[in-house]
């Protein structure tokens, strides 16, 4: 079978396709045969070689996948071969097969398609969670993205109005980015550099940011501090720029403005509290079957065109989200 294979740290340089061996699942695991897999930032930060990513190379990127259950192992229940499902493999989802843990595999319903259902096991169950979850997003919620305009960025404003509404405000790299931001559901988009924090605030109608969601390292975390309500929640959930990273605020900043801090991992999940990630998957795909939830998607033609677009990743010419037809 085929797969993308990043031979070392670096660029596109070092992304090849192989022939390569489908693998076999083990006792709790499915393979799936691919039909589409969903492009994340992380595959970029390991192609970058930021640290605690690649424990190996060559590396086989690829998180989220959508395809038809190939076989299933020793123990699985309610899962079955021909099956159309939505997985989150540990890795090597750029492939014709590939391996996942049942548990973080569901059935795609009907009417929702493989390219849409491609963009649910990490995008769209990160986006949910960390509102639902990580974020205790409660609606009429004035929300803070950074990177409002990427994947994530773009699940987020489609979950926002179905989780019962609130303001929602973006930060971009690029003033262009700004536009497709508001184009995609934002109240208010702004290109980060000078007088952000003022801008935020005016958008946010004077009270403050109820909920900040940072994947920015520690750089904008003083700005977020700046323009949180009273009460308000930061969750860190990446470090774009690849960077060293900040101390955290000090405690009696958190104290005096009851600022509540917190992380968020989809892979820390995935290891430690499978059954969480797996409802967000189901529900995420539970709400897109009742027509409630769409979330447009980008698609590229084969593995043959992932390495471009992970370029247009790295350099934040990227907008909204983008899935890649593996087989068919
Ligand atoms: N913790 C988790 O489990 C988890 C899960 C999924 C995603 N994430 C994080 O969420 C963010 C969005 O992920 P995504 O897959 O939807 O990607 P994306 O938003 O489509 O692309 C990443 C974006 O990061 C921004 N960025 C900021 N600084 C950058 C830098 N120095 N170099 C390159 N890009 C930079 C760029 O947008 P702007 O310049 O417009 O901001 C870029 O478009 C990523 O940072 C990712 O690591 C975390």
């Amino acid at each position: 079978m085929r797969a993308l294979v990043m031979t070392a740290p670096g660029g596109a340089e070092h992304t090849e396709i192989r022939e390569v061996g489908a693998p076999l699942p083990g006792p709790g695991q499915v393979s799936v045969d691919v039909a589409y897999t969903g492009l994340n930032f992380v595959d970029v930060m390991t192609r970058r070689g930021d640290s605690a990513y690649a424990a190996d190379w060559p590396y086989r990127p690829g998180k989220e996948v959508s395809g038809t259950v190939r076989a299933v192992g020793e123990g699985v229940t309610g899962l079955a071969v021909g099956d159309r499902v939505a997985a989150a493999p540990v890795g090597a989802g750029l492939a014709e097969v590939v391996l996942a843990e049942a548990a973080l595999t569901a059935p795609v319903p009907d009417g929702v398609t493989l390219a849409e259902a491609a963009a649910v096991p990490l995008g769209l169950a990160t986006a949910m969670l960390l509102l639902d979850d990580a974020g205790r997003f409660t609606a009429g919620d004035t929300v803070l993205v950074h990177s409002a305009g990427g994947g994530i960025g773009s699940a987020i404003a489609r979950l926002v109005p179905l989780l019962g509404g609130g303001r929602l405000i973006g930060t971009v790299g690029r003033p262009e980015k700004a536009e497709a931001a508001v184009a995609a559901g934002y109240d208010a988009a702004f290109a980060r550099g000078e007088g952000l924090a003022e801008a935020v605030r005016a958008a946010a109608g004077g009270r403050g940011v109820d909920l900040v969601l940072d994947p920015l390292g520690t750089d904008a975390l003083e700005l977020d501090l700046d323009v949180a309500a009273p009460g308000g929640r930061i969750v860190l959930f990446g470090n774009a720029g690849g960077g060293a990273v900040a101390d955290l605020p000090p405690l009696a900043r958190l104290m005096a403005g009851n600022l509540t801090v917190t992380g968020f991992s989809h892979r820390g999940l995935a290891a430690t509290a499978p059954e969480r990630l797996g409802r967000a998957i189901g529900k995420v795909l539970g709400l897109m079957s009742g027509g409630g939830l769409a979330l447009p998607v980008t698609e590229l033609p084969g593995l043959d065109s992932v390495a471009a677009a992970h370029d247009a990743m790295e350099q934040g010419r990227a907008l909204g989200k983008y899935v890649v037809r593996v087989v068919g």
